[in-house]
């Protein structure tokens, strides 16, 4: 099944963004994870919705053909970073055409401190949901504390989450092909 994976966040050394490395490196099999890089994405305008900038379009013809999403946010200031709601914007447009709709999605989240993105995974499922996507409730998946959990290279080392990574990928597959 093919997933298309988006980190909120655009900094190099971006935790959300080297948890869906590690989403890409622990997927059950028959899971194949593409990251899309959202860092090309021009800021949202309703005034570009006619000619409608191709790295915005990519983004949608790819989410459209795939079997599910996975986005981690990163939280900043309590929300999701102004990059990942830019982006939702362009995937709710043009109107009658959101690609969102009817999506599994499954919500990641790291962040340095010690709630692990809770506010902004809130405010990400609540827009999720209001675009008619199929967000997963169970598990909720939040990593804190994200400087211990990954090493210098970005590589996810803390076993727990790994475990707890495996399983929120192993409901995802469950969501889009049930028993
Ligand atoms: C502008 C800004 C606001 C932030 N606000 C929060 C916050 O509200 N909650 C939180 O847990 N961390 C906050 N942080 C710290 C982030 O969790 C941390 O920078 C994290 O590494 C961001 O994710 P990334 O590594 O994927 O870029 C903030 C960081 C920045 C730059």
């Amino acid at each position: 099944m093919n997933i298309v994976a988006i980190s909120g966040s655009l900094r190099k050394g971006s935790y959300n963004t080297a948890l869906l490395r590690a989403a890409r490196k622990h997927a059950p099999n028959g899971m194949d994870i593409s990251i899309f890089d959202i860092s090309a994405l021009p800021l949202y305008n309703q005034d570009a919705e006619e000619t409608f900038p191709p790295q915005a379009q990519a983004l949608k013809d790819a989410i459209e053909s795939s079997n599910g999403v996975i986005i981690a946010t990163p939280e900043f200031n309590r929300s999701i970073s102004g990059a990942l709601k830019s982006v939702i914007e362009w995937l709710s447009r043009p109107w009658g055409k959101n690609s969102l709709a009817g999506k599994q999605i499954l919500v990641l989240g790291a962040s340095a401190g010690q709630y692990g993105t809770i506010v902004a995974q809130q405010h990400l499922k609540m827009m999720l949901l209001f675009l008619d996507a199929h967000v997963i409730g169970q598990p909720e998946f939040y990593l804190s504390h994200a400087m211990q959990k990954f090493d210098e290279s970005g590589e996810l080392i803390d076993k727990e989450t790994i475990r707890f990574l495996e399983q929120a990928l192993e409901t995802l597959v469950q969501r889009i092909t049930p028993q």
